[in-house]
């Protein structure tokens, strides 16, 4: 039965191909409730009822890439481009320290702008500044010598969601330019220079199916990251994809659950895509087992220009708008926001 299933996953924290189909496609709105409930229960054991924040610094929204389901892609020339300035990151990391933030994400299309040095020397300014903060490096694709140099400098995280861990579903969301081979590559490069590494799918993206999502938990057991980004896929209107069906809040709870379950002491965000597709999906995806929120830091007049979807949750409010209307909405479902770097502790077991 799929209770038995859920409860072989929690004390296997694996299960096979075919189990995994059968969990996904048979379960009951009773039995996806089982599941939540067993995933918010291991995530308590590991963090207790404690809330991680991380302060999403979206620095440029220039992109050489062109990801057939992202609204900045090269392609997109209806969006206004923009790159902020070392002055404007250091401004938005003092805001987010003073809201109580200890870790800095930094995200934004892949734009050769920002040279090896800008980073180097932008990575050191906030770690100088801010010895007790994290960083989290969110910048896509580049190579061995470059990731080494950044870490180095005093970055200690990295976000690069795989997207999709089957090569035939790959090559149907981006250009030939772009290679799993190489995603892949370079989560294992970053790993092994020493990052905390997030890998990452979007939920329900185009020509997505049962067995390719399988993939995609296979792949993260094997690679074991210690951060995991997964979110629904949603249309952006200018984009190849802008007819497609958004990704289903119900599965992409369920995943969270499962993803709980297989890898426990995860870093796993219930993201602003998620928050997007319902006014309560971010609680939800901390009920489903997530522990982690990265609300925006990003000056409030570049927002609305970094649009990967549609209808983008909080494009119009200040970053301290977001940090308290979080802190309420995490309050009310019994979890608290905590002033902490929360870094990936490795199991005793
Ligand atoms: N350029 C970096 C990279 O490729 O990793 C970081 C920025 S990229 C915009 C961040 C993430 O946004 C991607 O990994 C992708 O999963 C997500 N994303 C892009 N378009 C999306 C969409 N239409 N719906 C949901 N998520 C989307
Ligand atoms: Fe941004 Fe609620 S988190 S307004």
């Amino acid at each position: 039965s799929v209770k038995y299933l859920i409860e072989k996953l929690e004390a296997n924290r694996i299960l096979s191909e075919d189990e995994f189909r059968l969990l996904i496609t048979e379960i009951s709105d009773e039995e996806l409730a089982f599941l939540k409930e067993r995933a918010c229960s291991t995530a308590q054991k590991y963090f207790d009822n404690k809330i991680y924040i991380r302060g999403l610094i979206e620095f440029t929204n220039y992109c050489k890439n062109d990801c057939y389901y992202c609204g900045i892609r090269r392609s997109n020339k209806e969006v206004v481009r923009y790159r902020l300035s070392r002055e404007e990151i250091l401004n938005c990391a003092d805001t987010g320290y003073s809201l109580g933030f200890r870790t800095f994400v930094l995200q934004g299309g892949e734009d050769p702008y920002y040279t090896d040095d800008f980073l180097e020397d932008l990575i050191k300014a906030i770690k100088n500044k801010y010895p007790d903060c994290a960083i989290t490096l969110s910048i896509g694709e580049k190579s061995f010598d470059t990731y080494a140099r950044l870490f180095k400098a005093g970055a200690d995280r990295y976000l690069l969601r795989h997207e999709t861990a089957n090569e035939e579903h790959y090559k149907k969301l981006h250009p030939p330019s772009l290679s799993l081979q190489n995603r892949k590559q370079c989560l294992v490069n970053l790993k092994e220079i020493g990052y905390q590494v997030g890998a990452g799918f979007m939920v329900g993206s185009p020509y997505q199916t049962v067995d390719h999502i399988i993939e995609d938990l296979l792949f993260i057991k094997e690679l074991n990251p210690h951060m995991v980004g997964i979110g629904p896929f949603i249309p952006h209107h200018q984009t190849p994809f802008s007819n497609e069906a958004a990704g289903s809040l119900r599965l992409t709870l369920m995943l969270l659950s499962i993803i709980r379950l297989m890898l426990p002491n995860v870093l796993l965000p219930a993201t602003t895509a998620l928050g997007t597709i319902h006014p309560e999906g971010r609680e939800m995806g901390i009920l489903s087992g997530a522990n982690v929120v990265m609300p925006n830091l990003s000056p409030t007049y570049v927002r609305k220009n970094y649009e990967l979807y549609d209808n983008k949750i909080c494009t119009g409010d200040e970053a301290a708008e977001c940090r308290y209307c979080l802190e309420r909405r995490i309050n009310r479902i019994g979890y608290r926001i905590v002033v902490d770097r929360g870094d990936y502790k490795p199991l005793s077991y």
